[in-house]
């Protein structure tokens, strides 16, 4: 088995050694680099498999570009803003102007709210789902619907579909799904785009669309053309491995892209950043290369749960949900005591728990921590 596989090997070790995920815990995330942008009280060596982050970082060229941004971090960065822009245009196919650049797709997200949402414009949500767009609604004091999602954790569009009228601004679709890392598919999507009103935009965001492997699965950047209400959003955080250098961006028609540009402040991104999203761009190995090890790894995971007996929730991103069956609350602060950060509660799902994909060796310490904390026959 290739050393980017997750081990089963060190499975075997990390068990036979009987090791308190305790003590193990701070050695594997020294190795992993966990840095300062940790929670009050957590050291160092804490292991971060709590917000769907990825462990490898930036590529060897982004972070050149980085070191070398210094020589231009005097001047306000319009160039690199502009080459950035024609980058993710061209990538797509479309012209600059289809495309806005945020500060983190999380930006992006704020400010659809603020274009498309009021009080008397509603937001249709799946239930659970990425909350940021929830969170800045209530700001707007927009009323916000929650679809729960269909037996298989998935969003329910056509009952997404009954709820949106002439009185939505906004239907968020997160595809794959987070929490539950779940997919639409390319049928379902076709037949739920003409069944909105046109006056509501369907926000679609992409966060985690360089992992899916399902065939089923498309993405509906390419259909931007074809939906005049249609939004797709993408970011640099996941794959990329930038989540805390910040780049996000939207893609739609014109009319759509306007009023969110009108709301960003003059080029929210930084020299840095752009300089290292141009960078990653033109590597053509970023993308797979972290797609492999990322999924290879869930891959791994999932077969170790399952092995236990566990239930997992198929997911087509860098994070899956497994079923404790018991509420994970204490679970959580029983692994966060084991210097391991888990995925919070989602409180319609809450047996279920989230957890990222790190290295190879941080999922061999969750999984022992997992086996004392949770024991497959308790
Ligand atoms: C579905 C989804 N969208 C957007 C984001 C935020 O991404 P960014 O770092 O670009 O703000 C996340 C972060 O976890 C996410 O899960």
């Amino acid at each position: 088995m290739g050393s980017e596989e997750f081990s089963r090997r060190k499975f075997a070790q990390t068990l036979a050694a009987t090791a308190a995920a305790a003590l193990v815990a701070p050695r594997l995330a020294r190795a992993a680099g966990a840095g300062a942008m940790l929670p009050d009280g957590m050291p160092e060596s804490t292991i971060q498999l709590n917000s769907n982050e990825n462990p490898y970082g930036p590529c060897p060229a982004a972070l050149a570009a980085i070191q070398s941004s210094e020589a231009i971090a005097c001047r306000y960065p319009d160039g690199a803003h502009k080459k950035m822009t024609e980058a993710i245009a061209r990538l797509h196919g479309i012209a600059p102007e289809n495309v806005a650049l945020g500060c983190g797709s999380t930006q992006i997200l704020d400010l659809c709210d603020f274009a498309f949402l009021a009080p008397d414009k509603k937001l249709v949500v799946a239930e659970p789902t990425f909350e940021a767009v929830l969170s800045y609604s209530k700001n707007l004091h927009a009323r916000a619907v929650k679809v729960p999602l269909t037996a298989d954790f998935r969003h329910d569009l056509g009952k997404m579909a009954a709820a949106s009228d002439a009185t939505t601004g906004m239907v968020y679709v997160c595809n794959p799904n987070n929490p539950t890392g779940t997919i639409l598919y390319k049928n379902e999507l076709e037949s739920f785009l003409p069944r909105v009103p046109k006056g509501t935009v369907v926000l679609v965001d992409e966060a985690y669309f360089h992992f899916v492997e399902d065939s089923r699965y498309v993405s509906v950047a390419s259909w931007i053309g074809r939906y005049p209400n249609l939004l797709v959003t993408r970011t640099f955080s996941k794959v990329y491995g930038m989540a805390g250098m910040r780049l996000g961006y939207a893609v739609g028609q014109k009319e759509l892209i306007a009023p969110l540009r009108e709301r960003i402040s003059f080029a929210s991104a930084n020299s840095a950043v752009l300089a290292a999203g141009i960078a990653s761009m033109k590597d053509p190995d970023v993308v797979p290369r972290n797609r492999r090890l990322l999924n290879n790894t869930r891959h791994g995971l999932v077969r170790e749960m399952e092995k236990d007996g566990r239930k997992v929730i198929p997911s087509e991103a860098n994070f899956v949900m497994i079923y404790l069956g018991r509420d994970v609350e204490p679970v959580v602060k029983a692994f966060r005591a084991r210097g391991i950060l888990v995925g919070r509660k989602f409180p319609s799902m809450s047996e279920w728990l989230r957890i990222s994909i790190g290295k190879p060796e941080e999922m061999d310490a969750f999984v022992a921590a997992l086996r004392e904390i949770v024991p497959v026959h308790a």
